[in-house]
């Protein structure tokens, strides 16, 4: 079966959740903490490669101070609790995003957590914080411009790889498969770049609803679809009996 190697997911819900309990939203960003175990131990257990979480956009920093201040706390203690479980698991935990807006001691976990699971590679899990798809690649061609300038780098050799390269999460596949939870169709400045080729998949259900089953019928329905990248369904049928180095990726 065809199984993605990379999985991203907008954890969308948590506040309408919490609503509809008639509980402060907080309430739901925490049940949405167990929503995202749920996803870690699917993957390890499918032997998933990757799983990027959009846990905090640039935008959100706009949200009022309560709840800001309230998730950076969950933000500390789920760090603090799951690291070295991660750690044990053989999950590597990288950050991608804005790291100066956060205060010295989550920047401080960040670090370690990512320095304490450096050598694992069984999952790799990201998690997106103070992060915007656009501001990805302008910090990619902040880049690109810094080489040009230093001689390092000539403007006709910037093609798609040089930028491929500069982004987030250069060195692993890109997302194979895009989920988003909470009835948004939308893809709100998450993996701009990456996401160039993913299939996309949307779903009303809330995200501290979100569970093994709801992952899988989003996984059975990235199986049942063909990815052609931009080629007929008769090339791609022909690249499959070609060795795997020459077909499109
Ligand atoms: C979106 O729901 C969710 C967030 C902004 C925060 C996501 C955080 C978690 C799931 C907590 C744990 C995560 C980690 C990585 C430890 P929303 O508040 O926008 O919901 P709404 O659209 O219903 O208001």
């Amino acid at each position: 079966m065809n199984v993605p190697r990379h999985i991203a997911i907008i954890m969308d819900g948590n506040g309408r959740w919490a609503a509809g309990r008639k509980r402060p939203r907080m309430i739901g960003h925490r049940a949405g903490a167990r929503a995202v175990n749920i996803c870690i131990d699917f993957c390890l257990e499918r032997g998933i490669q990757a799983l990027t979480l959009f846990a905090f956009s640039s935008e959100n920093w706009g949200r009022p101070q309560e709840e800001v201040s309230a998730l950076m706390k969950l933000f500390l203690n789920a760090l603090e609790r799951e690291v070295v479980e991660l750690e044990r698991r053989g999950v590597r935990v990288r950050f991608i995003g804005e790291r100066a807006p956060f205060s010295d001691a989550i920047r401080q976990r960040m670090a370690e957590a990512e320095a304490r699971t450096a050598g694992n590679d069984r999952l790799h899990l990201n998690v997106a914080a103070s992060y915007g798809g656009r501001q990805d690649i302008a910090a990619a061609a902040r880049s690109l411009a810094e080489d040009v300038a230093a001689g390092r780098l000539r403007p006709e050799d910037i093609d798609e790889a040089a930028v491929a390269a500069r982004v987030a999460l250069a060195d692993l596949p890109p997302p194979d498969l895009f989920i988003r939870t909470g009835g948004e169709l939308r893809v709100s400045n998450f993996l701009l770049w990456q996401l160039a080729y993913t299939e996309l998949w949307f779903t009303d259900t809330l995200w501290p609803e979100f569970n093994a089953a709801t992952l899988q019928r989003a996984i059975d329905d990235y199986a049942a679809r063909e990815r052609r990248f931009g080629l007929t369904a008769e090339q791609l049928a022909a690249s499959a009996q070609e060795p795997e180095e020459q077909r499109p990726a």
